[in-house]
């Protein structure tokens, strides 16, 4: 069965790169859907270490192509450097899909990031990608296929760009031109594709938790990157062999917003500095705690998950301890459900449970087995707790450090 979404399931850097690397070993197709180059999504493979922002992760596999859809917004100028950057590498050039129906961020959606100060309050990673998505919905965003008609092009720009239109309009010509022979119907090649039984795998941006609608709203992101965002933002009804919810073993979160599981003393800088958890697009720590099943049942509720991938697991290695929440406390009540609202998730308490944790290094452990028992006991403790098993288990940066624990995709 060819079809598989792979969805952060926490707050955006679960490793879904390497999940999706991993997964289209096999794919014909890869397919972005939502987020644009806010996404940092980093893949290890036998070339080095590739940060990518924009390329779909599969279409670093020549035999995958990569699909830009119409609901991610797309920075020409950031895309035209991340290939430079790819070729730097000794990468052969991805191929690439680009929607003509997709929306274009351009350099007065950062500048307004800026200005109306969400970089600030909430923490942004400062793409544009809010202003980019709000002329969208407000009818006055420009598309990839309008720079085929450059009149309308020309007159927005000399609104929003004054006397620098004339450059800003030339450049785009220019990436056109470079772009062009990419650009096409990305929902007739998707559709076309799943009739003809290709494998296809769709890659999330973020995470449930920065979902325009389910994440914890203000404090989330413009798009949807749910399962959800996979219609919305292709074009196509799929029927999804596996949902994969990617989390981490523990909790990350950059930029602002409620994290009930937040460590900021020794615990969360040990995570922190094994786990390198430091923003693939930013460079800004992240905050790091506990591992959320809270929070994780919630993503798994919204998705429907067919399968986790646990990640980073090994980065727990070496704490006698390890905490995970179980419910959390607020209005001094215990409540087993995630909130809707933002400001009472800033005061929920978690509850905790405590298991035990194992010594042992397991970096590039792949076999379930060969695993400290402790270390089992924790990854079954996760599944039997959201009831989704987990099929993956990240134990390393590279993409062969995965234990395949159920058939997914034919991989064992
Ligand atoms: P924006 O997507 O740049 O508008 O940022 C909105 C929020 O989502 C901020 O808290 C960002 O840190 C967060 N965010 C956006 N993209 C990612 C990502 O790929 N990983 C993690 N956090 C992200």
């Amino acid at each position: 069965m060819p079809a598989i979404a792979v969805i952060g399931a926490q707050w955006g850097d679960e490793a879904k790169g390497k999940i999706v690397h991993f997964l289209c070993r096999r794919a014909d197709l890869c397919v972005r859907f939502n987020g644009g180059p806010n996404a940092g999504h980093t893949v290890v493979d036998a070339h080095g270490e590739a940060r990518l922002h924009q390329v779909p992760a599969g279409a670093l596999h020549p035999h995958c192509l990569g699909v830009l859809a119409h609901g991610v917004v797309l920075d020409l100028w950031a895309l035209e450097a991340e290939l430079a950057e790819l070729a730097g590498q000794g990468r052969p050039p991805p191929r690439l899909l680009l929607s003509e129906r997709a929306h274009l961020i351009l350099p007065y959606h950062r500048r307004r990031e800026e200005r109306e100060g969400a970089a600030q309050a909430l923490g942004t990673t400062r793409k544009g990608i809010g202003p980019a998505y709000a002329d969208r919905a407000a009818r006055r965003g420009l598309r990839l296929v309008d720079l085929f008609h450059p009149e309308r092009v020309e007159e927005r720009l000399r609104a929003e760009d004054g006397e620098e239109a004339a450059q800003v309009l030339a450049e785009l010509l220019r990436l056109r031109d470079r772009f062009s022979p990419a650009v096409g119907d990305a929902r007739a090649a998707l559709a076309h594709a799943l009739r003809a039984g290709q494998t296809v795998v769709f890659e999330g941006a973020q995470g449930t938790l920065l979902d325009l609608d389910w994440g914890t709203y203000p404090y989330v992101t413009s798009s949807p990157t749910t399962v959800h965002g996979i219609p919305w933002g292709t074009g196509v009804r799929v029927e999804f062999a596996a949902v994969v919810g990617v989390a981490k073993a523990y909790t990350t979160r950059v930029g602002a917003g409620p994290l009930p599981t937040e460590e900021r003393g020794a615990v969360g800088e040990r995570l922190r500095e094994s786990g390198r958890e430091y923003g693939a697009t930013t460079g800004r720590p992240r905050r790091c705690g506990w591992l959320d099943l809270v929070a994780l049942r919630y993503a798994c509720a919204i998705n429907g998950f067919t399968h986790l991938a646990l990640t980073k697991l090994d980065v727990l290695s070496g704490f006698s301890e390890l905490k995970v929440a179980v419910a959390y406390r607020w209005g001094g009540r215990r409540r087993e459900d995630f909130p809707s609202s933002a400001d009472e998730l800033f005061h929920a308490e978690p509850v905790y449970e405590t298991l035990p944790g194992w010594g042992e290094g397991i970096a590039g452990v792949r076999d379930f087995s060969a695993l400290p028992k402790a270390a089992q006991r924790y990854v079954r403790f996760v599944e039997e707790f959201v009831g989704v098993p987990v099929a993956l288990v990240g134990t390393g940066a590279r993409t062969e450090d995965v234990i395949v624990r159920a058939e997914i995709l034919g991989y064992t």
